[in-house]
């Protein structure tokens, strides 16, 4: 199988704002812009494609969720804590201030400024695979 996600629009209110905030936040290379989108690009060849938003536009907020390591998981936490940001243990948002252990990993929630639903993981939902 060759079958790969290989990128997404993400709509965005500003997207210079929203496009560099999970840049920084996640550690990586800075958006390059590409037409109308801000290219931000994951690891794993993924990229995150931001677009503004049309005038007068509701977001439906969407969820993005991004593998790292136990050490990356300390570095883009610290961010996170750093910048005061709220952050939550669960998709649900009713464990403020606590990140999860779920498969023996640690896993946390928190919001970008257009509202998406952002997550780190350290160990894939079910686990690794054995
Ligand atoms: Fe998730």
């Amino acid at each position: 199988m060759t079958v790969q996600l290989n990128h997404t629009i993400v709509h965005a209110y500003d997207k210079a704002e929203s496009a560099a905030f999970l840049s920084e936040m996640l550690g990586l290379a800075p958006p390059v812009p590409f037409g109308p989108f801000l290219v931000v690009e994951v690891h794993n060849g993924v990229s995150l494609d931001f677009i503004d938003a049309d005038p007068g536009q509701q977001i439906e907020p969407q969820h993005y969720a991004f593998l790292v390591s136990e050490p990356e998981f300390d570095v883009i936490f610290g961010r996170i804590v750093e910048r005061g940001l709220p952050y939550f243990a669960d998709p649900g948002g009713q464990e403020p201030g606590q990140i999860n252990h779920h498969y023996g990993g640690r896993g946390v929630y928190w919001a970008d400024p257009g509202g998406n639903w952002l997550e780190i993981i350290t160990v894939p939902y079910g686990g690794w695979p054995s």
